[in-house]
Order: C-alpha cells, then structure tokens, then sequence
C-alpha cells in the first residue's frame, strides 16, 4: 500500500471533531495515515482518552494557543493534511473567525497540502446564502477563498444536518416520546442528514484520493462536496417514527414566507456561528435536498466503500431508547 499522509486534526474535543477522530485513530491502525496529529487548546481533556491509549506511537496531542503562532508552526511541522473541525463560536481562545485564519496562515507556512476547512453543514454557495444572508456563511466562503488563493488543496465537506442532534425540539422535530408534535417546513423537499459516524469515512476518502493521486492528474474530488447518510422528506420522517414509535405525530405545515418571517425576527439577536430559524426556512426552499450535485458515489466507492446509517436505523435505536426511558 502507498505510505499515507501525516494528518493533523483540530477540533478533536467537540462534537465533530470526536467523530472524526475515532475514525482517524483506526486509520493509523491499518496504515491508510503514517500518523495523526491532534492539535487541542485542551491537552487534558478526557474527549482525548482513546488517541492517549492508542498502541502506535504514531498519534501525538499537540497543545496549542492561537495567542502564540509559534505553537501552531511547531505543531504543523511536517503536516499533509489538515483538517480542521473547530467550533464555530468564540471561545477562551478567541473569536472562530480569527483563530481560523491564524490556523490558515500556520497551515501556509508549514506546507500543508490538503487542507479540510471547518464546514460539516449547509452547502451555502447558492441559494441558501441568498436566503438567510448569514454571516457564518460569508465568513466560511472568504476563508475557502482564500486558502485555495494561498495554494492549498481545500476540500469542504457540507453533510447537511447531523443525524444524531437533528430529530430535537430545536429544529422542530422532537422524538422524546413516541406521540409528538413536529413542526414540518413546506414545499415539501428531501432533506439530507449524515451521522455522524459517516464522517470520518467520507472525509478520509476524499482526502486520500486526493493525496494519492497523481500530481500531473485533475484533482480527482471536487473542492466542494456534498454529501449524506440518507435523505427523505420530513413527512416521510414522520411516518417512520409513527411507524418504529407506534405513536402519532401531530403535522404543523407552515410555509416559507412563515418560516422567513421567524427567522427575520430572531436573526438579529442569534449569536454568530448559530443558525436556528433559518434551517428551517432552507427546508422548505429545497436547500438540504442533495439528490443533485451529490459527491457521495466518488467518495463510498472501492477501498473506501461504507454502509452509511440511516434514519430508520437511527429512529429505531431513539424509540427504544424512549420506550427505556418511560
Ligand atoms: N451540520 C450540523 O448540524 C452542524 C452542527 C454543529 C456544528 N456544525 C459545524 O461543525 C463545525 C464544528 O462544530 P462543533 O459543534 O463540532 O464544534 P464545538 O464542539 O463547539 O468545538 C469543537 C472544538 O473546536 C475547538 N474550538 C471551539 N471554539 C474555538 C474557537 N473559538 N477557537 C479555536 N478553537 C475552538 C475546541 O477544541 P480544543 O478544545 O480541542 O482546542 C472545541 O472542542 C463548525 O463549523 C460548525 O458550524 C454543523
């Protein structure tokens, strides 16, 4: 097998990040990375138990400040890959803004190739940026602009909703009982959802592709890639918990101008990096149906083939969960 690329993570303490780290851990394991990276402003975090018992000596915890550059030169030295999974909202160590582009110019100078920015959502390139005007989207779209200009290989990945924190009270659509109320955007679209445990493998796929491709060759992945675990309309949705619950779920149809007027009265008070309302008004503009312009036959394909989870796995395990709970 070809030498895999030295990879470094960010993020790796937060919801995304942890997901893509157990999938990272297993691919030193087999060789498909020569090592892995992860670079934390929270050495000591438990979320970093498994990379510390890990039995290669090729996964190393790199603590770093974004107020002390050279922290992040020192731990980028030698890096491939970068893939980033910072949390979008300010932290401690400063606004996601400007730590991403302290990252960015790091990552330039170190050398990185291939560099994963911080997207793991909306697709916001058309349509839906034109809609919600949000700021999180126009900070993500300079930012990819920029790191391409700058010379590295971006790769965005945009999964659309997370599976697992999606089917809640905050996008409407709760399963904490099995007889329930849903709030369900229309026109009616597909919408598209991807676990979380599906990341890592979409990700690694694109990257080693395009690591491993010849360098006189077109990139062989797209710099933009949508991507899902499964995709189903809400109603369909619906039906299924019904189904799995053995419960109703009562159906409040609002529509788009509905939807925009919401989300026109809360968009000034949401905290950046958060979207709330206006996932569902993308909802009902067809905004998270990836059935088109879909990058998931170039990435689950060959070696990198995987059985993605579906809703109605995920569903399943939530009703028994509830029925556990009651
Ligand atoms: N599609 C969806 O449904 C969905 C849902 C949630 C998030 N997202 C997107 O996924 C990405 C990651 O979000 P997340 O919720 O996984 O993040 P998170 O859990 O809030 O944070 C991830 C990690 O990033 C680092 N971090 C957080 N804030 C930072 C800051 N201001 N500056 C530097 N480092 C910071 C921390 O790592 P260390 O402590 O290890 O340094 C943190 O544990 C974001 O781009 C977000 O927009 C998408």
């Amino acid at each position: 097998m070809a030498k895999g690329p030295v990879l470094a993570l960010v993020g790796a303490t937060g919801l995304v990040g942890s997901a893509l780290l157990s999938f990272f851990l297993d691919a030193v394991s087999d060789s498909r990375l020569s090592s892995l990276r992860i670079l934390t402003t929270s050495h000591a975090s438990p979320k970093l138990a498994s990379a510390r018992s890990h039995p290669s000596d090729r996964v190393e915890i790199r603590e770093i400040h974004y107020s002390d550059p050279s922290s992040l030169d020192a731990a980028l030295a030698g890096v491939d890959v970068l893939v980033s999974a910072m949390g979008a909202q300010s932290s401690p160590e400063g606004t996601y803004e400007s730590n991403k582009h302290l990252l960015l110019d790091a990552a330039v100078r170190a050398g990185v190739r291939i560099y994963v920015p911080s997207e793991w959502g909306t697709d916001h390139n058309g349509a839906n940026q034109d809609a919600v005007q949000s700021p999180m989207f126009a900070n993500k779209q300079a930012h990819h602009a920029e790191a391409h200009q700058r010379g590295l290989q971006v790769l965005a990945v945009y999964n659309a909703l997370i599976l697992e924190i999606s089917f809640s009270d905050w996008l409407g659509i709760p399963t904490g009982a099995s007889s329930t109320e849903w709030t369900v955007p229309r026109p009616e679209h597909p919408v598209a959802f991807t676990s979380l445990r599906d990341l890592g493998p979409f990700t690694l796929s694109a990257v080693l592709q395009t690591w491993h491709a010849p360098s006189s060759s077109a990139a062989p992945i797209p710099s933009r890639l949508r991507i899902y675990s499964d995709l189903l309309t809400l109603d369909k949705a619906a039906d299924l918990w019904e189904e799995i619950a053995g419960g109703t779920v009562k159906r409040n149809y609002v529509d788009s101008d509905g939807l925009k007027k919401r989300y026109e009265e809360i968009k000034p008070t949401l905290p950046p990096g958060m979207l709330g309302p206006a996932i569902p008004l993308m909802i009902s503009l067809g905004g998270f149906d990836y059935s088109q312009d879909c990058a998931n036959s170039l990435l689950n394909t060959g070696e990198y083939a995987f059985e993605p989870r579906t809703v109605c796995d995920f569903l399943a395990e939530r009703a028994r969960e509830v029925k556990q709970a009651a």
